[in-house]
């Protein structure tokens, strides 16, 4: 019986911040609102030539050195996105040919903020189905590109960036112990993009009607989030027989610190055991929990052995969760 290992992990932001006290100066908000908010205080926005590829390449390469993995022993990439660089061709396939991954079969996969949770879970399923030995997962947005920076209610809480992990087939069971997914598309359009699909193709009157950026009714999204994360979250658990005190570390999706503060309170973990990096970054939809996981990994601050939870929610509506014994 095979699992699969974290075997590296990589991540990569734009070098511009965009600061709350940008946005004083950009709609009618300020810093103390945000941070109370929200938790974030900064986040790193993409210069206009950079797209979705320049964070995923740069997250990629990082968590293959980090792995000692060549391009070449790629079975698969998997790609997490809802700012692909194109319809199409997927991004999963600009990165394959950029980092001469020739065997690997690549796509990308849409599943809002959770997009990384369920890369990682194919990814798993392929390994321990025997079909595949070496996955990329990535988690990757250039949010800034469909931001409305006109509407106060949700530029300030979105920033780009990329994450990545290795995932490769081990024998000793550790890795992923499980992982648990879900969605309900009933209540999509409290978070969504209504143009440039099929369903709304891009037309003088969508673009001058804004239907091309993100809309949320952040408030409306907040309960459910916070129940279908700790939702996600016990899920893992009750699977693995085990409480929210076996857990070591618990690196949530970072879309707004009260929810992640929320969760932990509910799951009994005390601050140690939580990762939060919302304050610099923002919420990068599937970038973050990659990022946070490379981060933490990268500040020593998982060993070996450790139990790890991972939780997200987003548009879709989708959330699911992962444990894994580092
Ligand atoms: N600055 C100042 N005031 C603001 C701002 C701002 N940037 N944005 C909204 N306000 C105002 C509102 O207009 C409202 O004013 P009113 O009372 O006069 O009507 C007031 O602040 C309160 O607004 P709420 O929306 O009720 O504020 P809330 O406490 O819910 O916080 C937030 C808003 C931060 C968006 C929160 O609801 C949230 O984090 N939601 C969940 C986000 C999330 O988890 N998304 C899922 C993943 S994202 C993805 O998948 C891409």
């Amino acid at each position: 019986m095979y699992t699969a290992r974290i075997a590296g992990t990589g991540s990569s932001v734009p070098e511009r911040v965009l600061t709350n006290a940008d946005f004083e100066n950009m709609v009618d908000t300020s810093d103390e609102w945000i941070t109370a908010r929200t938790g974030i205080k900064e986040r790193r926005i993409a210069e206009p030539g950079q797209s979705s590829s320049t964070f995923a390449m740069q997250a990629a390469e990082r968590a293959m050195e980090m792995a000692g993995c060549d391009a070449r022993e790629l079975d698969h990439i998997i790609l997490a996105t809802i700012t692909p660089d194109m319809l199409t061709p997927s991004t999963a396939c600009v990165l394959q040919d950029r980092l001469g991954a020739v065997k690997a079969a690549s796509f990308d996969i849409s599943a809002g903020c959770t997009g990384f949770l369920y890369g990682l879970s194919l990814g798993d399923s392929l390994i321990r189905s025997g079909m595949s030995e070496k996955i990329l997962v990535i988690g990757v947005e250039t949010l800034s590109k469909i931001t409305d920076y006109q509407d106060r209610t949700t530029c300030v809480l979105f920033g780009d960036g990329a994450g990545s992990v290795v995932l490769e087939r081990s024998r000793n069971g550790r890795g992923i112990l499980s992982t648990h997914l879900f969605s309900d598309g009933s209540r999509g359009k409290l978070l969504f993009v209504p143009g440039g699909g099929s369903a709304m193709p891009a037309t003088r009157e969508s673009v001058d009607g804004r239907a091309h950026y993100l809309k949320m009714d952040g408030n409306k999204v907040f309960k459910i989030a916070v129940k279908s994360l700790e939702e996600a979250a016990l899920k893992a658990l009750e699977h693995n027989g085990v409480t929210g005190e076996d857990v070591d570390m618990f690196i949530p999706h970072q879309a707004n610190d009260r929810i992640i503060q929320a969760i932990a309170k509910r799951l009994n973990l005390g601050p140690e055991k939580v990762f939060v990096n919302i304050h610099k970054y923002g919420n990068t939809s599937s970038a973050s929990v990659p990022i946070a996981l490379d981060e933490a990994n990268r500040q020593n601050c998982i060993k070996d052995n450790d139990l790890l939870l991972l939780d997200a929610f987003g548009s879709g509506f989708t959330w699911g969760s992962a444990l894994i014994r580092w």
